[in-house]
């Protein structure tokens, strides 16, 4: 066993990944902080709560709708590239390329709306990600340009330089989305963690009335509301970056008592968990209550939850 381990530390500083690397760094280098900062703001105080806001999140889609939309610029200008290396058709490129930098501002503008409330580190890589797609825009509006005046030649090399940097633009982003779990429902898991059937929680007159608090269930941490006889219980960790809920603010929306998670103001429709507001997009798994006759309450998943 001692050789084994020996041996694994003598082959470590042999890597195999240099990009995992690299961006692993840019996670932790404050130097774009002033920046991030300054913008961040700048845009969660010109995009208030609100439907512009919910509809950039994506809560109508039930996820994030930036990297579908990515999806579109990416796939026309990949398809630009194949038809200039096949020498099709100019005007289909063009149609492409058009297609493509049209499509950028949407993508762009559902984008800085989740980076604007995603944690430091995430942020960090966001940047370098925005910037990169910028610069592929840049590259791509050139080419254009350059065809519609007849240099064609030109339009392509432009055109194959902006699809090298919106590819770095695109890993950048994966690793958002699968390393970093930006955009990610980070409450999927609490109800099947759960065993299915009822499970004791505490007793009513232990909870106080009208004020939430976290109550566990093994190591799973619960948000728990009485009102009077009434006891309603969320998965605690939110949904978008896995806030505390208990610690956040109890608002009325729309006639609905709701859950407005203390860290970037997602709120949930207590009663099952729905949505109201962004940046989560996905629904707070909700847990069935019921109060025994010794003043015991007992919760199991919504059975659509575990299904
Ligand atoms: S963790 Fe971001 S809104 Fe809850």
């Amino acid at each position: 066993m001692d050789d084994a381990i020996e041996t694994r530390k003598a082959r470590k500083p042999w890597r195999l990944r240099p990009s995992v690397d690299l961006v692993d760094h840019l996670e932790h280098a404050p130097a774009l902080d002033r920046p991030i900062l300054r913008i961040a703001g700048i845009v969660r105080e010109r995009l208030p709560t609100g439907r512009l806001r919910d509809t950039l999140h994506g809560v109508f889609a039930g996820h994030p709708i930036h990297p579908p939309l990515a999806m579109i610029s990416l796939g026309c200008w990949f398809s630009t590239a194949v038809l200039d290396l096949t020498d099709a058709d100019p005007r289909a490129a063009r149609a492409l390329i058009t297609t493509g930098i049209a499509n950028a501002l949407p993508t762009a503008a559902a984008g800085i709306t989740d980076w604007s409330v995603l944690h430091r580190e995430q942020q960090r890589v966001g940047f370098v990600h925005a910037a990169a797609n910028l610069t592929a825009l840049g590259l791509y509006s050139g080419s254009l340009y350059l065809r519609l005046t007849g240099r064609e030649r030109g339009g392509r090399t432009l055109a194959f330089l902006g699809l090298a940097v919106a590819g770095l633009g695109g890993y950048l982003g994966g690793h958002m989305a699968f390393r970093q779990a930006a955009g990610a429902n980070h409450a999927e898991s609490v109800a099947h963690l759960v065993p299915l059937g009822w499970h004791d929680l505490c007793q009513l007159a232990d909870l106080p009335n009208g004020r939430p608090v976290v109550r566990r269930l093994g190591y799973i941490a619960l948000f728990v509301l009485r009102r009077d006889d009434e006891v309603w219980v969320l998965a605690d960790q939110c949904s978008h970056l896995a806030g505390p809920l208990h610690q956040g603010r109890i608002a009325v929306e729309a006639g609905d008592q709701c859950i407005i998670c203390p860290w970037h103001g997602s709120t949930f429709r207590i009663t099952d968990g729905a949505v109201v507001h962004g940046p989560a997009t996905a629904r707070q798994p909700a847990f069935q209550t019921r109060i025994l006759d010794d003043g015991l309450v007992q919760v199991r998943p919504e059975p659509s939850d575990v299904d």
